[in-house]
């Protein structure tokens, strides 16, 4: 399976912070807010990931990320110039795809909680069609919104709702088949004049082949698109490690308990960053998994 990071627009909303670099780079708390994403891929198994940003982002984010290699990971990047809508993700990332199954995840989301890595890779296995992620909200109008059946079966799906059918908001994480290329080709922009990810979910939905799962109230899913929302990931991110002492969306100890690369790799990471506990923590993993 592939995948895909949605790591552009403008980032308007959160204006001066992202007047010279991208919102995807900005921390939270102890790491660039990409990272957050790029584990959630990982997690999932996926190695292949197209990192797609704007044409000025994306020299700083192939600064920041390389190739991937030293997260055992295959990163490459593309540009979309302008932000013509998530599903135009398909479209910039149609060879990327090229006719298999893939994930895409919003480079502004924030995805923790304890048996996550399972419910991944269960999505993964049972894919047929689409398989969405739901998250119980306060204030549905601002979402994609999923309404579902007594069985839990997916009944309508609706982008920001003025009166939303219920509280359950599609995250920004998404598992399709073969087939979401050429749906995504033959959407038309809405009359906000994007390219929707609702409408791409609703094509599946009227094929009987759209399929949600509820992440649940014991769960966090976060986006980071705002002043508040920002300072709001960072606490959660910095209390929860804190408290723990492990930290949340460390690439290099994700990819050496996945066996992507070696404890030397891990400890040499580690190193290069020695002077900052991140650094210190990635060091220390791979001593304590060596
Ligand atoms: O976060 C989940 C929500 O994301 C879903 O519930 C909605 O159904 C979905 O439409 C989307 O809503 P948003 O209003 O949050 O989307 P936004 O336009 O803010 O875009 C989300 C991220 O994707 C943002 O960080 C920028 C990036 N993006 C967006 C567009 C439209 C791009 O890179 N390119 C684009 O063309």
């Amino acid at each position: 399976m592939k995948g895909i990071v949605l790591a552009g627009g403008s980032g308007s909303r959160l204006y001066p912070l992202t007047l010279t670099t991208s919102k995807q780079l900005l921390p939270i708390y102890d790491k660039p807010m990409i990272y957050y994403p790029l584990s959630v891929l990982m997690l999932a198994g996926i190695r292949d990931i197209l990192i797609i940003s704007t044409p000025s982002a994306i020299p700083a984010m192939a600064a920041l990320l390389g190739d991937g290699a030293q997260f055992g990971l295959n990163l490459t990047y593309a540009e979309q110039d302008e932000p013509r809508g998530i599903a135009d993700a398909f479209v910039v990332g149609a060879d990327h795809v090229a006719g298999g199954p893939s994930a895409l995840i919003l480079g502004d989301n924030l995805f923790h909680g304890a048996g996550f890595p399972e419910v991944l890779r269960t999505a993964r296995a049972t894919l047929d069609g689409c398989v969405l992620f739901g998250y119980p909200v306060k204030d549905p109008q601002r979402y994609g919104i999923a309404e579902l059946d007594q069985d839990g079966r997916v009944v309508s799906l609706e982008e920001k709702p003025l009166r939303p059918r219920s509280d359950n908001a599609i995250t920004g994480l998404y598992f399709y088949d073969a087939d979401v290329v050429d749906i995504a080709k033959n959407i038309r922009p809405s009359a906000r004049g994007e390219l929707e990810i609702t409408d791409v979910n609703r094509a599946y939905l009227a094929q009987g082949r759209a399929r949600l799962i509820e992440l649940g109230r014991g769960f966090t899913w976060l986006d980071a698109g705002t002043h508040q929302s920002l300072l709001d990931a960072s606490q959660y991110v910095q209390i929860m490690e804190h408290r723990q002492g492990v930290r949340v969306a460390c690439l290099e100890e994700i990819a050496l308990r996945l066996g992507y690369i070696d404890v030397e790799a891990c400890y040499g990471r580690g190193i290069e960053m020695k002077n900052s506990t991140y650094g210190q923590y990635v060091m220390e993993i791979a001593q304590a998994l060596a």
